[in-house]
C-alpha cells in the first residue's frame, strides 16, 4: 500500500551533494585540479532528487547539465565548497562525492608566472579543508546521514574502512581505480558500500544503477530511523 512503498519516500529530506573536481589556482590561467568527470555525483543527485528529496548539488567545474528538480550550486575551490555546503545545511542527507583537491597554492600568483631563467617555480602547498569531515563532526547540524566516496588504487577495503571511520561518516562507498577500471569518466563503476555493520559490494554497473541504488539504500535507512 501506499503509505509502505511510497514513490517518492524522500519527500521533505534535504539532500546535500558534491561533485566534480575543485580546482586551486597556482595563478590566472593555472590550476591544480583532480580527475574527476562529476557524472558519478550528478547521478547520485538526479536519483535522490527522483525519490522526492529536495537536492542542492554543490559542484565544482564539470562539463554536465544539472539533473531535473536539482538546485545547483557551482564552485571552483575547496574552500568554496566547503562554504557552500555549510550554507546549504541544514540537511538531513549529506553525499560527499567531490574529488576535492588536497592541496593549494599557499599564496596565488597575482599575474600569470613566466618561464625565466630562474627554472620552474617551486610551490608550496596547504591542505584544505576536508568537507566530508566537517560535515560529519558531531553537532546541531549534522546531517542524519553522511556518506562519502573513496577512489583506492590498492589495499580498497582496509584504506575504505579506516577513511569512514576517520573521517566520522556513516557509509562509505569505496571504488577500484586502476587501469582499465573507468572509474574516471567512465560510466560503470564497482562499487562496496562500508557501513558501520558491514560491506556489501555491487556488481559493475552504469553509473546511474550505482547512484539509484545507493538513493534506495538512503531512503530505506531514513525511513528506518524515523519510523
Ligand atoms: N573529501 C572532502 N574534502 C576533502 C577531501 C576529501 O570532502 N578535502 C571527501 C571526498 O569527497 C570523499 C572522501 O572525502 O567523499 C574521501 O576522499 P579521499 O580523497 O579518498 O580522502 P582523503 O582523506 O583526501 O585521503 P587520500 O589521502 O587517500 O586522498
Ligand atoms: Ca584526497
Amino acid at each position: 500500500e501506499g503509505m509502505l512503498f511510497p514513490e517518492r519516500p524522500l519527500e521533505g529530506c534535504h539532500a546535500l551533494v558534491t561533485a566534480g573536481p575543485t580546482h586551486e589556482p597556482i595563478d590566472p590561467v593555472r590550476v591544480i585540479a583532480n580527475r574527476s568527470s562529476g557524472k558519478q555525483g550528478f547521478a547520485i543527485a538526479a536519483a535522490l532528487a527522483r525519490l522526492g528529496a529536495r537536492v542542492t548539488l554543490v559542484s565544482g567545474p564539470v562539463s554536465l547539465a544539472t539533473p531535473p528538480g536539482v538546485a545547483r550550486v557551482d564552485v571552483e575551490t575547496a574552500r568554496e565548497m566547503l562554504d557552500a555546503c555549510l550554507a546549504a545545511l541544514p540537511a538531513e542527507i549529506a553525499v560527499c562525492v567531490a574529488a576535492v583537491a588536497d592541496w593549494r597554492v599557499e599564496s596565488e600568483a597575482a599575474g600569470k608566472i613566466k618561464k625565466d631563467a630562474d627554472g620552474p617555480p617551486v610551490l608550496r602547498l596547504v591542505e584544505n579543508p576536508d568537507i566530508l569531515a566537517t560535515l560529519a563532526r558531531p553537532g546541531p547540524q549534522r546531517p542524519r546521514l553522511v556518506i562519502g566516496f573513496a577512489a583506492e588504487t590498492d589495499h580498497l577495503l582496509e584504506h575504505a574502512a579506516a577513511k569512514r571511520v576517520r573521517k566520522g561518516a556513516d557509509w562509505l562507498v569505496a571504488n577500484s581505480v586502476g587501469a582499465g577500471s573507468g572509474v574516471f569518466g567512465g560510466d560503470t563503476n564497482a562499487v562496496t558500500l562500508l557501513t558501520a555493520t558491514g560491506t556489501d559490494s555491487w556488481p559493475a554497473l552504469p553509473k546511474d544503477e550505482v547512484a539509484g541504488r545507493l538513493a534506495a539504500r538512503i531512503a530505506s535507512a531514513l525511513s528506518g530511523a524515523l519510523s
